[in-house]
């Protein structure tokens, strides 16, 4: 049947615009642009038209022929995007693993825990601040003053992949970045402030007390005149929001090669208020946090002059802490699928400002 372009154009613009799939487009082009379609019958039509008339037809002809395969192109994308749409919609709409209204789920104890350190901190001015899994030899031991070959490496043995980066075994490799992510804050008068928990990974023999996967959580702060006042200040402040009463800490030296001196932190058993009992080996006191004074080589690894700013750093074991504040006595517990143990200490009220529709 005989078609004039400008009606052709139009044909065109009502079958694309009732089409509702892209690939019903492949079926227009057909029609309207194949070998034996509209334009092709038009073409041929061309021969009875009279000789003056010919070449403004043909132009015509030429013209819709432009028009039909831009807008095809054009419906064609419109198609597949309003396809992509709809398969996302129905993903969204129908999600097999969300729990029912009854089946909440519950937090993990860690999370817990580290929610409330985070809200802790956050109060005090600290950022948050989160680090990658992998890492390099860099970040985990030499900008932290721990050289190749240096024996505190012998204790922190992980796993190393084949492109020879390597599962942090704490969470100190994140100094190097957290300190120069901030260093410009030293500059404009205004301290560092951040704690940056995560998961670490160590070659271990797995047994009540040791896990190959564990958590911890890292502060720092460097500014002038950083003392180990501060960092006192900030472990008793922090522990006695932890335990919710006033906690006695002692300072006992300790060695790690990225602080200068470096220290245990312990706090007086809460269990027997420091007299002795099972819980502290009858010490009186219990192993919680390593700390110390930032070392003047690790300042310098992340271009802060150590001659004109000093800073502590400490290392919480978090997983250490989720198992005294809720008396789990089995540390494989927390990597384990039992659902009915980790389900019994979710306690809702403890979400970050900032997370609260986290589900
Ligand atoms: N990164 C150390 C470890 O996992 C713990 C540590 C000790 C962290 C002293 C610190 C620190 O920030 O000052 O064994």
């Amino acid at each position: 049947m005989f078609q004039s372009p400008a009606e052709l154009k139009k044909l065109f613009e009502e079958r694309a615009a009732a089409a509702g799939k892209a690939a019903e487009m492949e079926q227009l082009r057909i029609e309207f642009l194949g070998k034996k379609g509209y334009i092709a019958g038009l073409m041929q039509e061309l021969r009875n038209v009279p000789n003056e008339r010919k070449k403004e037809a043909g132009q015509r002809i030429n013209e819709a022929k432009q028009f039909i395969e831009r807008a095809l192109a054009a419906r064609v994308e419109e198609l597949k995007k309003l396809e992509e749409q709809m398969l996302i919609d129905a993903t969204e709409s129908y999600d097999e693993s969300m729990p029912t209204d009854d089946d909440l789920g519950s937090y993990h104890p860690i999370t817990l825990v580290r929610r409330e350190m985070e809200n802790i901190f956050l109060s005090m001015g600290f950022a948050v601040e989160d680090y990658s899994e992998i890492t390099d030899d860099y970040n985990c031991f030499e900008a932290l003053n721990i050289p190749k070959h240096h024996p505190a490496r012998d204790m922190q043995d992980t796993y190393y992949l084949s492109s020879g980066q390597l599962l942090k075994t704490h969470t100190s490799a994140a100094q190097n970045t957290i300190l120069r992510k901030y260093k410009e804050n030293l500059v404009n008068g205004q301290p560092i402030r951040a704690i940056f928990p995560g998961r670490c990974f160590r070659n271990e023999k797995i047994d009540a007390c040791h896990e190959n996967t564990f958590f911890q959580m890292e502060g720092i702060m460097v500014d002038r005149d950083i003392s180990i006042s501060n960092l006192i200040y900030f472990m008793k402040t922090m522990l006695s929001e932890v335990f919710q009463r006033d906690v006695t800490v002692r300072l006992r030296p300790g060695f790690f090669p990225f602080v200068e001196p470096g220290f245990e932190l312990d706090i007086q058993c809460l269990i027997c208020g420091g007299k002795g009992c099972p819980s502290c080996k009858d010490s009186g006191w219990l192993e919680l946090c390593p700390c110390g004074m930032i070392h003047p080589n690790v300042l310098t690894a992340a271009g802060i002059d150590p001659e004109e700013y000093t800073g502590f750093a400490f290392g919480l074991g978090l997983t250490r802490l989720a198992m005294m504040r809720y008396g789990v006595k089995d540390i494989r517990v927390f990597n384990g699928g039992n659902l009915k143990a980790l389900s019994q200490f979710t306690e809702k009220s403890f979400t970050r400002p900032d997370e609260s529709k986290e589900a």
